[in-house]
């Protein structure tokens, strides 16, 4: 059985730069050589191309333009992710929305370059509508428990199970993960076992002062 997937968006936490992205980046590499569980980290741009480098965990980018290379200024191309060493890349997260369209050229553009995209929704209808996409994944989660600490495992096992079945109802290669204060095994498995294919995670391990503490929970229950 192949590990659910542990992603830990490092956002743009100052907890989550720099010296300590690669801290928690080391973190995530032991824990995963330890446990044997998947973790990947999705550090902000900077950091994308050294984190890349230096680590064999799946690295991905937290948003992704979806447009051609060429004559534009300011936009994050899926071929500058690609050449960074990007795994793929978020697409559509609650603190970086897009228009429809726009998540399909993000997805698209990864899609073309064989690059994970990770949809993120806020409830089982946007979930279906990003499963038509057929991307790797959609990522479940209510934004009113992002960064809140009540994790959707105990507080909303419901639209979990919701989301499940609507993405699989349209898409059942797409797979699924759910986050959204998430901090414990116990959370994981409650996720996982609802149906998911693991958990989107950020607060809990990037502000931890151990990194390595909270992920080995994280991964205790696998
Ligand atoms: O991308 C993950 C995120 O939105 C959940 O954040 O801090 O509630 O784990 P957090």
């Amino acid at each position: 059985m192949t590990s659910p997937l542990i992603l830990v968006n490092l956002k743009t936490y100052k907890e989550g730069m720099g010296n300590r992205a690669h801290q928690i980046a080391t973190a995530a590499q032991l824990v995963a050589r330890e446990s044997g569980a998947v973790i990947g980290i999705a550090p902000g741009y900077i950091d994308l191309h050294p984190l890349c480098h230096h680590f064999t965990i799946p690295v991905y980018a937290q948003h992704v333009d979806g447009y051609e290379p060429g004559a534009k200024t300011g936009h994050v191309t899926v071929d500058a992710i690609r050449f960074a060493g990007a795994a793929g890349s978020l697409v559509n997260h609650s603190e970086r929305r897009l228009t429809l369209a726009e998540i399909e050229l993000s997805v698209r553009a990864l899609q073309a370059h064989k690059l994970s995209a990770v949809v993120c929704s806020n409830n089982e209808i946007t979930s279906a509508g990003a499963a038509a996409l057929g991307p790797a994944y959609v990522a479940i989660e209510p934004p009113e428990l992002i960064g809140s600490g009540i994790s959707v495992s105990k507080a909303n096992p419901e639209i979990i199970k919701r989301s499940v079945t609507a993405v699989h109802a349209v898409n059942p290669k797409v797979k699924v993960l759910t986050g959204a204060g998430i901090q414990s095994g116990e959370c994981v498995k409650i996720a996982v076992d609802l149906g998911t294919d693991g958990v989107l995670l950020a607060s809990s391990v990037v502000k931890a002062p151990d990194p390595v503490a909270v992920l080995r929970d994280l991964v205790s229950k696998l």
